[in-house]
């Protein structure tokens, strides 16, 4: 990271504004400042997310970034048609993703003895592992990038096989959800609605 990278700005610098910015304050926008997410940034939320914890640290997850308009346009026919105009005017559309093969990397991931060959053999038991584990990494990603003072839009309104034949096929991945990605725009805070309703303790959990 370089000194005095302006991209660092918008961090959340104590606890209490962690806890504001990621939970309590933090909404899903629709729309983003014109301020551009610079390629360090999107290196410093990959080097966070790497470090939240996957079983056995498969760390199954992948990340495409597309920061041009040219790319956005090669998935614009996978999008739902509520969805197209705010991923094409996000400063980045990242895709979440997964490796199936994910146990091929286990050597440089400190992966025990035979863990590989275990996941090889178990196409049922590696794509779940693939998935759930890409999940919580896309979910790191999402806290992680607003307590780097973005703003994050998932979408899972799209054509998954779309996106995977129009941008993946080279590497194997597969597609799990979308985040448009950018800075909030002051003006969201006037037009947005209340918060909906959330499930209370008592509905959502139960102690033991
Ligand atoms: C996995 C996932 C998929 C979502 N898919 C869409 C989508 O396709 N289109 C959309 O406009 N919002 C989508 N959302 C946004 C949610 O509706 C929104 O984050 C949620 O209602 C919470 O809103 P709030 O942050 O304002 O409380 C998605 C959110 C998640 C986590």
């Amino acid at each position: 990271m370089e000194q005095g990278d302006s991209s660092l700005d918008n961090e959340v610098k104590d606890f209490t504004s962690a806890i504001e910015a990621v939970f309590i304050q933090g909404r899903t926008p629709k729309i983003f400042s014109s301020k551009k997410v610079e390629e360090s940034t999107l290196k410093r939320l990959y080097d966070l997310v790497k470090l939240g914890p996957t079983s056995g640290n498969s760390s199954p997850g992948r990340f495409v970034f597309l920061t041009t308009q040219d790319a956005k346009e090669r998935i614009r026919p996978a999008l739902s048609p509520g969805n197209v105009e705010r991923a094409m005017a996000a400063p980045v559309l990242a895709l979440v993703c997964h490796d199936p093969l994910f146990f091929e990397n286990f050597s440089k991931l400190g992966g025990e003895e035979g863990l590989r060959d275990w996941f090889a053999a178990d196409v049922g038991l590696s794509e779940e592992t693939a998935f759930r584990n890409g999940t919580l990494q896309g979910g790191y990603f999402l806290l992680a990038a607003r307590m780097l003072g973005m703003a994050v839009l998932p979408m899972s309104g799209f054509d998954s096989f779309m996106v995977e034949e129009a941008l993946l096929q080279n590497v194997g991945w597969r597609v799990n959800f979308l985040v448009a990605l950018g800075y909030p725009d002051a003006s969201e805070e006037k037009t947005q609605v209340a918060r909906a309703p959330r499930l209370n303790f008592e509905e959502a959990c139960f102690s033991l």
